[in-house]
């Protein structure tokens, strides 16, 4: 299936803005919200479909070469290799660790803070991160989670208070490794998802 361009692409990321958000130690999460555009997704999944893969580690532009090995047309090029050079500016890093997969079962259900510096998602099919404001979440029960929906004792202000990012939106959220975030980080988990229900997911990290 050829899909048509995706727009608007993503060269035009604020970067700038998304820095300064970042560099505020309050923050935990900056999310750039986008229209859901279903070209946009196609290009991804005809990706994935061609060449079944889940991991490219590198610099971006071995990164690049391996996207393009496996079949990535220029839509999927351009999107992905644009969010390649948003994160590794704002990571400061050089080397990144890429994952693209679909997914079919939930694989973290209970709030949690992860390690890394900073770390990029974006769903392009199915649900995105969910994750709680700071005022909603008992960090002292992290750990402590129970699995029934609203029973998760680290979401004190119960079930309605789960914030999702959209679909397509692309979160970047700070992990306890971010400069200065020992005891912070983004409480987050993963949303439900099944093989009825699966997500098609783009994870950007620091290759550590
Ligand atoms: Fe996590």
């Amino acid at each position: 299936m050829t899909a048509a361009a995706i727009a608007p692409p993503p060269a035009d990321l604020p970067t700038d803005a998304l820095r300064r958000r970042l560099d505020d130690p309050a923050t935990q999460l900056a999310v750039i919200e986008r229209a859901p555009d279903g070209r946009r997704d196609e290009h991804i999944a005809a990706m994935v479909a061609n060449t079944p893969f889940r991991r490219l580690v590198g610099p971006s532009d071995a990164i690049e070469r391996g996207l393009r090995r496996h079949g990535a047309d220029t839509e999927a090029l351009t999107e992905i290799a644009g969010l390649l050079q948003l994160f590794s500016t704002l990571a400061a890093c050089r080397e990144m660790d890429v994952l693209i997969e679909w997914q079919t079962r939930r694989q973290c259900p209970l709030f949690h803070v992860d390690a890394h510096p900073l770390r990029l998602l974006c769903a392009y099919l199915g649900p995105g991160l969910e994750y709680l404001d700071e005022a909603d979440a008992d960090r002292d029960a992290l750990g402590r989670g129970g699995r029934a929906p609203g029973r998760d004792p680290v979401c004190r202000g119960g079930p309605q208070t789960v914030r999702r990012v959209a679909h397509q939106a692309v979160a970047l959220f700070k992990g306890t490794g971010w400069p200065g975030n020992a005891g912070r980080g983004l409480v987050h988990r993963s949303p439900p998802t099944s093989p009825r229900c699966p997500r098609l997911v783009l994870r950007i990290d620091v290759r550590q």
